[in-house]
């Protein structure tokens, strides 16, 4: 008999019977090393986001990001995170065209090691999720601050205030919900707005600059660390000052999220930008 240990990987049944009692604490992550490192420290969910364009590539977007791409860091990560949910995120260009190319690349990136894909986009996006869900693959919407429209939403801006902004953004969690979503990055939006769809959905629903209402949190692992330079958004917070080591860094967050301590008001936006 073997005695080769083995970690079994989570399931969406187990993030949903863990979100019953705390919150759920995910980071991105882009190699090996630190896919162990997060694993260790008790992390639920890894992305492989396609923040791999501006923290790992160097691009001022992330646009450029491939599909090759993120199936090439996808494999690095799933070789050493063994427990954590692993998502892959669709890069732009790689499901806006329809159901079937979208299915195609989602295929290539469930085989690199994903159990999940995201995509960003609301009730456009309806028909696409469905049709990738029926056959076998989770989908993991994304909404409000989506960073592949930048060029639409001129520049990296909060989305979903104002009432027909808002109604609109509460339409397009709830159109993805019925498409079969089972997962939502909501990123940049309003905390009261965030706060709804994460009340009136079933959706696990993942802040990032939205609600400490939601089922968890994500950050970017870059950001977490303070890796890199410029003006960092109002929802980034950096858990290596304090922290001895990243490992302890990590630590805090995972535990901080879970505990709802993450993130606190000064990293969530207000209904309306003030004067
Ligand atoms: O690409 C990414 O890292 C993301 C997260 C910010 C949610 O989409």
């Amino acid at each position: 008999m073997s005695s080769h240990s083995f970690t079994p990987r989570l399931t969406l049944l187990d993030l949903r019977k863990l979100a019953a009692k705390r919150k759920l604490a995910m980071l991105t992550c882009y190699d090996a090393s630190f896919a162990a490192t997060l694993d260790a420290a008790g992390i639920d969910i890894i992305l492989i986001g396609d923040s791999l364009g501006m923290v790992v590539q160097g691009h001022d977007s992330t646009l450029p990001v491939t599909v090759a791409d993120v199936a090439y860091h996808t494999a690095c990560v799933a070789r050493g995170a063994a427990r954590p949910w692993i998502i892959a995120d669709m890069p732009f260009g790689s499901f806006q065209a329809g159901p079937e190319p979208a299915f195609a690349n989602a295929v290539t990136l469930m085989q690199a090691g994903s159990q999940m894909v995201k995509i960003e986009g609301g009730a456009e996006m309806a028909a696409t999720v469905e049709f990738m869900v029926r056959r076998g693959i989770p989908v993991c919407g994304h909404i409000g601050l989506t960073p592949q429209s930048v060029n639409v939403f001129g520049g990296y801006r909060v989305q979903g205030r104002g009432a027909d902004a808002a109604a609109r953004l509460l339409a397009d969690a709830r159109a993805v919900q019925d498409a079969g979503a089972a997962m939502m990055v909501i990123e940049a939006t309003p905390e009261p707005l965030a706060r709804r769809i994460a009340e009136e959905t079933a959706l696990i629903t993942i802040g990032i600059g939205a609600s400490a209402a939601c089922t968890g949190q994500v950050l970017v692992l870059h950001d977490l660390l303070g890796v890199g330079v410029g003006k960092r958004p109002r929802f980034v917070k950096n858990f290596l000052q304090g922290a001895d080591s990243i490992d302890a860094a990590v630590r805090t967050y995972i535990a901080d999220v879970q505990a709802g301590r993450f993130p606190g008001s000064e990293h969530v936006y207000a209904e309306s930008a003030g004067p």
